[in-house]
């Protein structure tokens, strides 16, 4: 379900359609989290594996932004799934990022590191994932890298569904039966890497768009993205690039154009598949 701002989960939490990715800011992570907040950005995805969740939480305590206009997401390491590291690893997310409940929580990747048997890990840590969301401690729960198969054994487990997917998404590489499979069982798709980290970004079916629209090749990669209802998290260092990518609400896609982006050859996949990556 989509709001005028957001995509809604079943229990109403609204997602705000941008995300900002942080994945390898540590780096000027506060400075570069501090532009993003003025640029005005309100959605952050981190992960405890990103290791700047201090930075950030410097950069909200300084932004002064009420934390209620802040959606703020954490993930748990593979090598930190199981009930009780999973509650330790929630512990220190929201330590280092210096708030009181985080607005999504999510397991990284299904598989455990070093690699095992995920089915029972998996569950153990969705059980984790469940007693902070009847806590109040997190606001909405969910996965990422989780294919049907990953998500069909939580569902076996689960008293609460997962809500929310997060996955490798962009023209090129759209795992059109997970995110089918998501989308039917009613929780919320995310991409990361939403522009291939620039792998993709000079594709000429990108490029006609681009210059059709009078946009980036960049923005047509998050307005695709958006149209399938799916959420984009992108990541960017400057300033300008911040706001290039916000600015993706005043065109949108035909449908023959979509349909020319979902069927592109598989291009830019980063190589991680959920089985082997552990
Ligand atoms: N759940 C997972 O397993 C997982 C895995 C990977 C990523 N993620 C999440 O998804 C977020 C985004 O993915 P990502 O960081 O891999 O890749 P991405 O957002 O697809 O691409 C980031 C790259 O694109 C560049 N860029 C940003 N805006 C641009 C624009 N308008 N024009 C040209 N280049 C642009 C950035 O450059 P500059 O930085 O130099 O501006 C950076 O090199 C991550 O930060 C993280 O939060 C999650």
């Amino acid at each position: 379900m989509i709001s005028e701002t957001g995509f809604l989960l079943e229990n109403g939490v609204e997602l705000p359609f941008l995300g900002f990715g942080t994945y390898q800011i540590k780096e000027k992570g506060e400075e570069i989290i501090t532009r993003a907040l003025e640029a005005g950005y309100r959605h952050l995805d981190t992960a405890r594996a990103y290791g700047n969740e201090q930075e950030i939480g410097r950069a909200i305590r300084q932004s002064a932004l009420p934390r209620r206009e802040l959606f703020l997401t954490s993930k748990v390491w593979k090598d930190d799934l199981g009930y009780d590291s999973t509650l330790r690893s929630f512990e220190a997310s929201i330590k280092d990022l210096d708030v009181n409940y985080l607005d999504l929580f999510l397991i990284h990747w299904p598989l455990p590191h070093p690699k095992a048997d995920w089915k029972r890990p998996d569950a153990e840590t969705w059980k984790a994932l469940e007693r902070l969301y009847d806590e109040g401690a997190v606001r909405a729960i969910g996965v990422s890298n989780f294919l049907p198969h990953h998500l069909l054994n939580l569902f076996a487990h689960a008293d609460t569904k997962p809500m929310v997917n997060q996955l490798e998404y962009h023209p090129g590489y759209i795992q059109q039966t997970t995110v089918a499979f998501c989308q039917s069982h009613g929780l919320q798709v995310e991409a990361w890497s939403p522009l291939g980290r620039r792998r993709i970004l000079q594709e000429p079916l990108l490029l006609e768009l681009g210059e059709k629209y009078g946009k980036s090749t960049a923005q047509i990669c998050l307005r695709f993205a958006l149209q399938n209802n799916v959420l984009p998290l992108p990541k960017a260092s400057s300033s300008a690039r911040m706001k290039e990518n916000m600015d993706i609400f005043d065109f949108e896609l035909s449908m023959e154009e979509m349909y020319r982006l979902m069927t592109m050859p598989e291009t830019g996949w980063s190589g991680y598949h959920p089985d082997s990556f552990a």
